[in-house]
């Protein structure tokens, strides 16, 4: 083995920046909220941008925000081998989703430096804005584009709950950017990630060896009735828009079950127009996420619902509108990189398996322009997506030490 392939990541170094920059955003259930370009998301893309220049990588931002951060290798004609995540959460997310993976990345450049490596091609490390895609839908927004799946007029117009912009909440946080989206050539892409799911934990497995992503379809719903005086309306007349709308959330359980053990489906907003305890709610607005590996399945869970929600809407006399918004095809990674990263997984004796991602990721975006792959560590009891997400030093350590090993290989140190 190579003096190269003996390096390791420090990881009480990549465990402090973890913890120095839980702080941008902190709640005080000890979990983050950094929606994608508010005050705290400036403040931890200042901290990231800041730390690349000090580990003397050249800092670029883009139309959409995103941030890129390069090291240079022997070989400049070649495309940069590139990892990274993102640093958003979501409105009561943790200290781990999306920032280990950017972080990591940033470890596996101070390494470098450390042993004073150069690579063949040079790397490259990139922070994706909105990846979590809950203040602006959908989710892995500037990853898409970079891919070429949006056109930037189209992103920078998409709106929040506020009518803000993403080209303006990016001009707010001095984020707007001039170089334009999808320009760089990446000659692959790596992400390290937690899980966000309880198998490696429950099979006491250090790393996931991802070999792709699941499909999703996002929905946008209203339910309308008559909002009419609760002590008045006798039960027969009213069209209540809530129970309708409970009638859609046990049919979207019912239907994702019977597509089960795979499929999974959530209505994670729902919203009455005027809530007020002694009206009848009138309208009501709902989000619903469906995920499953199999684009087949995402369109039979699609056309029963529907058929569901014309039953509901004849009998309590209801208007329902259902909306696809977005739709992301399953994603297969690239052999050749899924292959190196469980390459650098024998070569560092960790315990690993093959799985496919329940999570969306930028990954699965840059897959479609170059050959990608995913490093997943386990989180605690599976937990994501919530204040008490956690995972232990050593498994993000590991999970570094993989992703440099990768780097390495790919990169032709
Ligand atoms: C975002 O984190 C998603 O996977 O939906
Ligand atoms: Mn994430
Ligand atoms: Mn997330
Ligand atoms: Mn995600």
């Amino acid at each position: 083995m190579s003096t190269t392939h003996n390096l390791r990541v420090d990881g009480s170094r990549l465990w402090s920046t973890i913890m120095e920059t839980a702080k941008f955003g902190a709640t005080p259930a000890g979990g983050i909220n950094r929606l994608t370009l508010s005050e705290e998301d400036r403040q931890v893309r200042d901290w990231f941008r800041d730390a690349c220049e000090a580990a003397g990588l050249e800092v670029s931002v883009d139309a959409l925000g995103t941030q890129f951060a390069l090291r240079r290798g022997r070989d400049m004609s070649r495309a940069p081998i590139a990892c990274g995540s993102h640093l958003d959460t979501q409105p009561t997310g943790g200290k781990f989703d999306g920032i280990l993976g950017t972080l990591a990345g940033l470890e596996a450049m101070r390494a470098l430096n450390d042993a004073g490596i150069e690579t063949d091609a040079p790397l490259l490390l990139v922070n994706w804005t909105n990846e979590e895609g809950s203040r602006y839908a959908p989710a892995m927004m500037a990853s898409a584009a970079y891919a070429g799946e949006f056109t930037l007029a189209d992103i920078h117009s998409r709106e929040d709950a506020a009518g803000i912009s993403v080209a303006q909440a990016l001009e707010r946080i001095g984020y707007l950017g001039t170089e334009p989206v999808g320009q760089r050539r990446i000659g692959a892409f790596v992400e390290l990630h937690i899980e966000q799911g309880p198998i490696l934990e429950a099979e006491q497995t250090t790393i996931g060896v991802v070999e792709g992503g699941q499909g999703i379809a996002w929905f946008d719903g209203a339910v309308t009735g008559f909002e009419s005086h609760a002590g008045t309306t006798p039960m027969p007349r009213r069209r209540d828009a809530l129970n309708g709308l409970a009638e859609i959330a046990l049919a979207v359980e019912r239907i994702a079950h019977a597509h089960g053990p795979t499929a999974v489906a959530t209505i994670g907003e729902a919203v009455i127009g005027a809530p007020s305890r002694n009206v009848i709610p009138g309208r009501i607005r709902f989000t619903l996420d469906v995920r499953d590996p199999k684009g087949e399945t995402l369109d039979a869970i699609e056309s029963e619902l529907r058929a569901e929600i014309d039953g509901i809407a004849q009998r309590r006399k209801l208007d329902i509108d259902l909306t696809r918004i977005w739709r992301k095809e399953p994603v297969p990674f690239d052999a050749a990189v899924v292959g190196a990263v469980e390459a650098a997984t024998r070569g560092l004796s960790l315990s690993h398996r093959r799985m496919v991602s329940g999570a969306g990721h930028d990954a699965c975006n840059i897959a479609a322009l170059a050959p990608t792959a995913m490093i997943f560590v386990p989180c605690r009891d599976g937990i994501s997506h919530n204040e008490a997400e956690s995972a232990t030093q050593s498994d993000c350590t590991a999970g570094a030490d993989v992703l440099l090993q990768t780097l390495l290989t790919l990169a032709d140190a």
